[in-house]
């Protein structure tokens, strides 16, 4: 009889998490193995709320975003007692592998039971992108694409009034997807923690826009550089401009998960499967250079974010040009 394998979504939810269950789900039933899932997180795990999840459970949840898992964050788990809790619940249920989808956090935990002698797979889902190891987590495509979306209704209404749109955007401690949208967007300045900014100096480009002309401009800050409305105040205040915030929030999180999502996490799901299969542990899945791959997750956690100027770049060169 074949292994069970285990699979938990956490942390943050992200569209293209359903992919990744199915994904999981149908390729360890062709494999031969049945699956578990269990559900909300770490915290699941710890309380036991573990349950059979057949392939006919996942039909036409590829679709769909959030996760049909449920999601938590769990301080529990990171602590001695809770990871013990949640090694008994596993060896009860007779678990003898699992898959983990999640951000940075969700892959310490990974990392924990691993070496607690729980062979665990981490997919990257978070909006945020902000894994070194991998081109694109799951879920930042669907989120960016939500973000130029709302860009152009917001700047509709901005360029009615003559207004200037401060849009806040999630990311965490990453600025990635302010500056996609920003580039793919359009958005004529942008706001991210990587990189240095002037407000008096976006104050003084709007202005001399306006003078050209051009009488609405949209600004794009990610929520680590700063939060939208003191940027928006600040202008109103001081370059008397009629400057709005917008915070997207969790609009971002929501929605069905674009195409490049579900490839994404279906190929990834597939592939953690495979390395479950083989009895390999501790590893996380990713894609660069459009080539799944994966890679130990301590080498994995330990790699330095490297910031993409060259995309920072061509940013600057559309908005540099602008009237
Ligand atoms: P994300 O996975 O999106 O980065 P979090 O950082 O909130 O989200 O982490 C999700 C969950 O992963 C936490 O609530 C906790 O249960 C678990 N986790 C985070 N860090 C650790 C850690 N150092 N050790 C064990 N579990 C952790
Ligand atoms: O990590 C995903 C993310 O949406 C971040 O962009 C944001 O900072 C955070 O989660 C919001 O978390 P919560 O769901 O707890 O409000």
């Amino acid at each position: 009889m074949k292994r069970r394998i285990g699979i938990l979504t956490s942390g943050g939810d992200t569209p293209g998490m359903n992919a990744g269950i199915r994904s999981v789900v149908m390729a360890a039933d062709a494999a031969g193995f049945s699956v578990m899932g269990i559900t909300k997180g770490y915290a699941g795990l710890i309380d036991g709320r573990v349950d059979r999840i057949k392939t006919e459970d996942v039909d036409g949840i590829v679709q769909k975003g959030g996760t049909i898992l449920k999601t938590a964050r769990c301080e529990d788990f990171k602590t001695e007692e809770g990871q013990k809790k949640a090694l008994q619940v596993i060896k009860a249920f007779d678990i003898s592998g699992l898959v983990v989808i999640g951000g940075d956090g969700s892959f310490q935990g990974a990392r924990v039971l691993s070496h607690l002698g729980v062979p665990t797979i981490g997919i990257p889902g978070t909006i945020d992108n902000d894994l070194a190891y991998t081109d694109f987590t799951i879920g930042f495509d669907t989120a960016v694409n939500g973000v130029i979306q709302e860009m152009s209704r917001i700047r509709d209404t901005m360029e009615s009034h003559e207004r200037v749109g401060v849009i806040e955007v999630m990311g965490n401690k990453c600025g990635d997807i302010a500056l996609y949208a920003a580039l793919a967007g359009g958005a004529e300045h942008l706001m991210i923690p990587e990189i240095e900014f002037d407000i008096d100096y976006v104050c003084e480009k709007i202005i001399a826009s306006r003078i050209k002309g051009k009488m609405t401009s949209i600004v794009l800050i990610a929520e680590g550089a700063g939060k939208g409305e003191a940027v928006a105040n600040y202008m109103k205040a001081k370059a008397s401009l009629d400057a709005k915030a917008i915070v997207l929030g969790y609009i971002q999180r929501g929605g069905n998960p674009t195409m490049a999502d579900r490839f994404r996490a279906t190929r990834m799901g597939a592939h953690a499967v495979q390395l479950l299969n083989k009895g390999i542990g501790n590893r996380v899945v990713g894609i660069r250079d459009n080539q799944i791959l994966d890679e130990d997750i301590d080498e994995a956690l330990s790699r330095e974010i490297v910031f993409p100027v060259d995309l920072y770049e061509e940013y600057k060169i559309m908005s540099e040009n602008q009237k």
